[in-house]
């Protein structure tokens, strides 16, 4: 079973953002079906992965920003930087007791995801369309 499902709330309504996003859960799917495959010898690294992908994600957002110099620039960086929070200390759990629980991982992401994409991603695409 998929990790993350993508819901119609993910919906920011712009094609190209939307694709983006439906894209970035797809990649994340992908790495989790493959830690299953993969067993418990994968976790830091497919965690190590989905981290990765997602802080990609969001250096280009961030960067769009900076570039245009966004109004609600530190608060749509700091939500990011919540979510990015939110995997390491998964991550730590993992290293200090050995333990992971993906589905502490499918509710964070997709709680996360269902604000944030209708809030700051919302406001930010409409503003500044590409
Ligand atoms: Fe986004
Ligand atoms: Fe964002």
């Amino acid at each position: 079973m998929a990790l993350i499902e993508w819901r119609d709330e993910f919906q920011v309504g712009v094609p190209a953002v939307d694709h983006e996003h439906r894209e970035l859960i797809a990649l994340i799917n992908h790495l989790h079906d493959d830690l299953k495959a993969r067993g418990a010898g994968a976790v830091s690294e497919c965690l190590g992965e989905i981290f990765a992908r997602i802080s990609a994600h969001f250096a280009l957002e961030e960067r769009i920003m900076r570039d245009a110099r966004y109004d609600q620039y530190p608060a749509h960086k700091a939500d990011h930087e919540r979510l990015l929070d939110d995997i390491r200390d998964i991550m730590d759990d993992y290293e200090d007791r050995r333990q992971f629980d993906d589905a502490v991982l499918a509710q964070r992401l997709s709680d996360w995801f269902g604000v944030h994409f209708k809030t700051h991603d919302a406001r930010l695409h409409h503003k500044l369309p590409h």
